[in-house]
Parts: C-alpha cells; sequence; structure tokens
C-alpha cells in the first residue's frame, strides 16, 4: 500500500470553476460557437427521447412520469439537419441520450446518418437494458464508444436504486459492447450516500480487472422528484482519498477536448477511473458542451432554463441560417457557472431524463 502524497485532485483554485472575465463583447457571426466568456463549443449532446424503461432512483420516480407525445419529438431528418448545422459551426463530437436512446425506434438509422456527416467522435450513452442485442448494428453504423451506465455490483442493490433493470443484463452488454468494438467503455455510477457508497473499492477493483474506466458520478439536482439532497451527494474527492489509500493512483492530464471528468490511472498497471464532481468541484470554466432536447430546444447548460427553440425553425421550412443563429444565441447567452452552490439556486424545471444526460 502506498501513502504517496495525493497529488490528483486539483485544488478548488486551479480547477475551471468559472471562466476568467468577459473577453469577447459582440456576438460572432462567423467562427466558432463561442460565448462571452471565450468558450467553444464543440460537443453537442441529442436527446432523442425522454422516455426510458427503467426509473433509477436519482432520476425519475416509480410512476407518475409524463412523457412527450411523439409528435413533439424532432425526427431523424430535422435531427440531422440540426446537427449538419453545428458541424459546419465546429461541433465535432456527438453523443446520444435520452432518456434512454435505445427505446427510440430505428436509432440505428440516426447513427447511420450521423455517421455519415463525418464528427470525429460520435457516441452513446445507455443503460444497457437494449444494448446486447444492439451492439453489433450500432458499430457497423459507425457508433464508436458506449457510456453505461451501472450504480451496483450487487445484485439486489443494483435492482433497488435502478428499479426495472437487473445487473446481469447491463454486465452481458458490457461485453457485448467491447466485442462489437465500441471502446473504450465508460461505466457510470451515481453514488448515493448510504446506498452504494460502501462500493466504491469494489468498482475501483472492477476497473482494475476489466480494463474499463469506471466514472464515480456525485447526485445532482436533476432528478424529477426534486428530493435532491446534498447529504446524499458522495463528494468526488472522498472517493479519490477512499481509492488512493488502497492503490496509488496518478492523474492523467485533461486532453485537447475538456472532460468533465478528472481522470486518473492506477500506478501498477491496468485500468483508470474518473471523478466528476459537477457540484464540489464545478467544470463550469471549461465547459465546451451544448445540448438538443428531444423536442428541439436548445440548452446551454443543465442546469439552466433559458432554452432556444429551434423545433419552429426546422419544421417551417426555416433556413439554415435561421438555425445557425439560434445555435449562435444559444452559446451566447451561456452563464458562466451552473450556481447550484448559491443561495439562491433553483433546480432546472426539466429533470435529466428530460433534457439528456
Ligand atoms: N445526478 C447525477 N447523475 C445522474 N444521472 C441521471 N440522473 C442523475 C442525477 N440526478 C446519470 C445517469 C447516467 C447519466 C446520463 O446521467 O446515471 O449515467
Ligand atoms: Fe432511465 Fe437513465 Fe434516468 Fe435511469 S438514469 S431512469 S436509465 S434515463
Amino acid at each position: 500500500m502506498t501513502t504517496s502524497v495525493p497529488v490528483g485532485i486539483k485544488p478548488k483554485s486551479l480547477r475551471a470553476m468559472e471562466p476568467e472575465g468577459l473577453v469577447v463583447q459582440t456576438m460572432p457571426t462567423s467562427g466558432p460557437l463561442v460565448d462571452r466568456y471565450g468558450r467553444v463549443h464543440s460537443d453537442l449532446r441529442i436527446s432523442v427521447t425522454d422516455r426510458c424503461n427503467l426509473r433509477c432512483v436519482y432520476c425519475m420516480p416509480e410512476e407518475g412520469m409524463t412523457f412527450l407525445p411523439n409528435d413533439e419529438l424532432l425526427s431523424f431528418d430535422e435531427i440531422l439537419r440540426f446537427a449538419g448545422v453545428a458541424k459546419r459551426l465546429g461541433v465535432d463530437a456527438v453523443r446520444l441520450t435520452g432518456g434512454e436512446p435505445l427505446v427510440r425506434k430505428g436509432l440505428v438509422n440516426l447513427v447511420k446518418g450521423l455517421n455519415d456527416l463525418g464528427f470525429e467522435d460520435l457516441s452513446l450513452t445507455t443503460n444497457g437494458t437494449e444494448l446486447a442485442r444492439r451492439a453489433d448494428e450500432l458499430a457497423q453504423a459507425g457508433l464508436r464508444r458506449v457510456n453505461i451506465s451501472c450504480d451496483s455490483l450487487i445484485p439486489e442493490r443494483f435492482a433497488a436504486i435502478r428499479r426495472r433493470a437487473t445487473l446481469d443484463v447491463v454486465l452481458n452488454a458490457m461485453d457485448a459492447a467491447e466485442q462489437a468494438g465500441l471502446r473504450p467503455l465508460k461505466i457510470n455510477v451515481v453514488l448515493l450516500r448510504g446506498q452504494n457508497d460502501d462500493e466504491v473499492l469494489s468498482f475501483a477493483q472492477f476497473a482494475r480487472t476489466t480494463g474499463r474506466t469506471v466514472r464515480f458520478i456525485e447526485f445532482m439536482p436533476l432528478d424529477a422528484q426534486g428530493n435532491w439532497d446534498r447529504a446524499q451527494l458522495v463528494p468526488g474527492r472522498e472517493v479519490y482519498e477512499l481509492i488512493s489509500e488502497r492503490w496509488e493512483l496518478e492523474p492523467i492530464e485533461a486532453t485537447a477536448s475538456p472532460a468533465p471528468a478528472e481522470r486518473f490511472r492506477f500506478a501498477d498497471g491496468a485500468g483508470e477511473i474518473g471523478l466528476i464532481s459537477s457540484v464540489t468541484e464545478p467544470f463550469c470554466g471549461t465547459c465546451n458542451r451544448l445540448r438538443l432536447t428531444a423536442d428541439g430546444a436548445i440548452r446551454n447548460c443543465l442546469f439552466s432554463d433559458a432554452e432556444t427553440t429551434v423545433r419552429d425553425i426546422l419544421r417551417q421550412g426555416g433556413s439554415d441560417d435561421a438555425i445557425e443563429h439560434s445555435l449562435r444565441s444559444a452559446v451566447w447567452g451561456k452563464f458562466p457557472g451552473h450556481g447550484i452552490n448559491e443561495p439562491d439556486f433553483l433546480s432546472p424545471q426539466r429533470s435529466m431524463s428530460m433534457i439528456g444526460g
């Protein structure tokens, strides 16, 4: 066992909590999608549905969710048109999300269309329940990578947290995804105090033995029930300390593309973990994300209710220039930070599954 100094997590002052001051004065009409603080937006999350076949405790109530009527969802053609404009404005990575994206019929056709547009990265976040039988066709259609949610390695507990799925199905999905070439696999774990926080070391061991990246996510105020409670959140720093008491961790420097996860490798060999400490150590300062909701609204932040709708433009014969203007204005209106830690913070009106994770 090693007791090396924790060099990994940067002190708060070094983390990009918020951008440093105003650098741009007027909204540009050409060039990349930049906001007032100079953050260039190149990562687009597209939600294809707000529906899901699960009811994870940190996301949805057990009963009583209402969903968008189908005619309010963007069609694949509408999504592709929007994505084409975004690509021209410098978006190079697309992630499909939901709800659960694989409950949307024919998703593979959207993947094909997006692949034809030529994004550098094309990925999917999924709960894993439908993935085993779809992994091959998705990979053949051009999908590169998947993130799979898995919040416990203990079957009964997994079932209690995710309510309508079983652990074995999701573990099979991981194998199928890797066999299909959807690598590297990332496993998302939302840690909840008193429910699965005693599994940090098991998940770290899982990362070491499987070579899959395990990412520990702080519980965020995005559940549809509005039950978020800071006391249930497990801070990333605590996870870091727990794991590094057992195995030495080395920080992996951020690459050109800013990722929300702080990444660490095990010093003695295989495996990697990530910490997504959205609440306790926000990464707003380097945020390059933009979201398109399933009903065609551009969101510049998970936590801001300000939305710019593009569905009407898409449905009423609007021009690409009009779509471009919506994208530019949406990015331009982005706040410097999410404000979760401010006393006047209010949870956004739409919850995670309605926005797209
Ligand atoms: N807090 C943190 N993560 C959440 N997710 C869903 N709801 C929440 C929440 N309230 C995660 C899922 C999935 C990703 C899309 O978002 O576990 O990994
Ligand atoms: Fe579905 Fe994902 Fe929400 Fe769980 S977290 S209920 S899998 S959308």
